[in-house]
């Protein structure tokens, strides 16, 4: 694994999130407090796209069924909401990022 450019600070404002294609994986990156994370942006669930959910302070919500994840750690908060299914999916890979000049880097 190394780092690898994926985008400009400039793209993600404070409290936002984007989504990249980068060594053939999706990767959610947010802005949160000015510090930048990247989990992987497929739910673990049903690979729901968590780049279209929405995200409240560190936490997004999948579109799909509702699942909240942690973006700063990829920590599963809370199951899909499926009516009387309850089930136990597992938390969000989360990869370094480091950032040079104004450029994002993460390491994949
Ligand atoms: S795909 Fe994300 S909660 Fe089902």
């Amino acid at each position: 694994m190394e780092f690898m450019k994926v985008g400009k600070v400039s793209e993600i404002k404070e409290g936002s999130m984007k989504k990249y294609y980068i060594n053939g994986k999706e990767i959610l990156i947010s802005n949160i407090g000015g510090k930048y994370y990247a989990i992987n942006n497929k739910c673990t669930h049903r690979n729901g796209d968590l780049s279209s959910g929405k995200l409240e302070g560190s936490v997004v919500t999948c579109p799909k069924h509702g699942s909240k994840f942690d973006v700063t750690t990829g920590k599963l908060i809370s199951g899909p909401k499926i009516p009387l299914i309850k089930l136990k999916i597992n938390d969000e890979e989360k990869y370094e990022v480091r950032l040079e000049g104004e450029y994002i880097l993460v390491k994949v």
